[in-house]
């Protein structure tokens, strides 16, 4: 397990409270907005320049992947050549040195959500040293470390080919292993407590699968602004990490029930938000959990997808209820950089330590799906390509 900085997360506080953090996220922001306009600039310049063309005959590039032929359980994740090809107009390939493993992946593994095409090569989170620039882009070099989350699908290989406005540099100082490990993770805890509903100091807040990936961010950052944090986890060990993650109280709701833990733990008053990503098994109890005017934030479903809601189940404390997901909630160049600034600037200070619990090779991601599935991991879990 790999922990960055642990300590000190109290005093950073101020840090998580502000649009721009620090001065070290402030200028990476800078940094990445000058290179966003070079990559547009370059963009321009192919267009007016695209006539050119080659006529070499040049060998097609093979890179292992796993790939998926047909959707199902872990085995249907195969070690597989694949071509790559040259990154045209606009892109970039990146040689990947740490992937990120997301619950996302078993959901377009099982057929939850659909692929755009079949086979297709699963993963939506990777770190890596780019290796070739698209004709005409300025904005990126070969050797460039950089880090992605979110769309293009196509993480789980050795190389890859990205559109170089979606990713950002990943700083120096944070290992390409705990990198792959928060991005995506990590700015999902973002959108969650600084956009979609805002921790306050003084809050109560209800964190499922608290010692997840998502979770384990999720406590600290909430902890950190001040709220007082009650988080459900399915075993001791993981009451203890969560504990230890800033939560005030670890419900193991395997074994009670997290309904009544609740409200005994607010004397019966309820708390402000559920940050809801079991989904089916825990749905109805989190709306039962929440205060009047409450927020019920279901953003995911590791246990399947929640039953309808009718109106009236939010009628009777007058709720609100969302759905969001991280994609909407970066969907221009600047949104992404805030996010990924404010995650990394929030590692790099020690206010947010990135539980690297399980490393796979990259080769062995059925077992790494197969783990995730079975509820075997705390933390994130990072598949390493083989010989890496
Ligand atoms: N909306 C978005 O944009 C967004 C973005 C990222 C992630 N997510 C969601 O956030 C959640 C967490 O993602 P993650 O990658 O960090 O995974 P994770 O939390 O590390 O793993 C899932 C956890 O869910 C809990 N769980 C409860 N019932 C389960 C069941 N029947 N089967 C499997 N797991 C169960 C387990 O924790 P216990 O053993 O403690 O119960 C398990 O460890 C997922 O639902 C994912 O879809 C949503």
């Amino acid at each position: 397990m790999i922990l960055a900085k642990s300590t000190g997360f109290h005093y950073h506080r101020h840090l998580l409270q502000s649009s721009f953090p620090s001065s070290y996220n402030f200028s990476l922001n800078q940094l990445q907005r000058a290179i966003t306009k070079r990559i547009s600039l370059s963009a321009q310049y192919k267009a007016r320049t695209n006539h050119i063309s080659s006529s070499a005959i040049v060998a097609p590039k093979m890179v292992k992947a796993i790939r998926v032929h047909e959707i199902g359980g872990p085995e249907v994740l195969k070690w597989e050549d694949v071509e790559i090809g040259e990154p045209k107009d606009g892109e970039i390939r990146v040689k990947n040195k740490a992937i990120g493993l997301n619950f996302i992946d078993v959901y377009f593994r099982k057929g939850v959500y659909k692929a755009s095409a079949i086979p297709f090569t699963p993963g939506m989170e990777a770190v890596g040293v780019v290796t070739a620039v698209g004709p005409g882009l300025t904005g990126r070099e070969v050797g460039d470390v950089v880090a992605y989350a979110g769309t293009p699908m196509g993480a789980y290989a050795e190389e890859q080919i990205l559109p170089a406005e979606k990713v950002v540099t990943v700083p120096r100082s944070i290992d390409p292993s705990v990198a792959a490990s928060v991005l995506l993770k990590g700015m999902t805890a973002q959108f969650l407590v600084r956009q979609c509903f805002k921790v306050e100091k003084g809050h109560t807040v209800l964190i499922h699968a608290a010692a997840g990936g998502v979770g384990s961010l999720l406590c600290q950052w909430a902890n950190a602004l001040g709220a007082t944090v009650i988080g459900t986890v399915s075993t001791k060990e993981k009451a203890t990490q969560a504990k230890d993650d800033g939560c005030h109280h670890a419900i193991i709701y395997s074994e009670e029930d997290f309904v009544n833990r609740v409200n005994e733990i607010t004397s019966g008053k309820g708390v402000e938000v559920v940050y809801d990503s079991v989904g089916k098994d825990t749905f109805q109890g989190s709306l039962s959990c929440l205060k009047l005017r409450g927020y019920m934030v279901s953003f995911g479903q590791s246990s399947g997808t929640p039953d309808p809601v009718p109106l009236s189940a939010l009628a009777t404390k007058s709720l609100f209820l969302t759905r969001p997901t991280l994609m909407q909630y970066t969907v221009t160049r600047d949104e992404l950089l805030q996010t990924a600034g404010e995650v990394f600037a929030n590692v790099a200070a020690g206010v947010l330590k990135v539980r690297v619990n399980h490393t796979y090779p990259l080769s062995q991601a059925a077992q790494a799906h197969a783990d995730l599935e079975s509820r075997k991991t705390s933390g994130s879990v990072v598949l390493i390509p083989d010989g890496c």
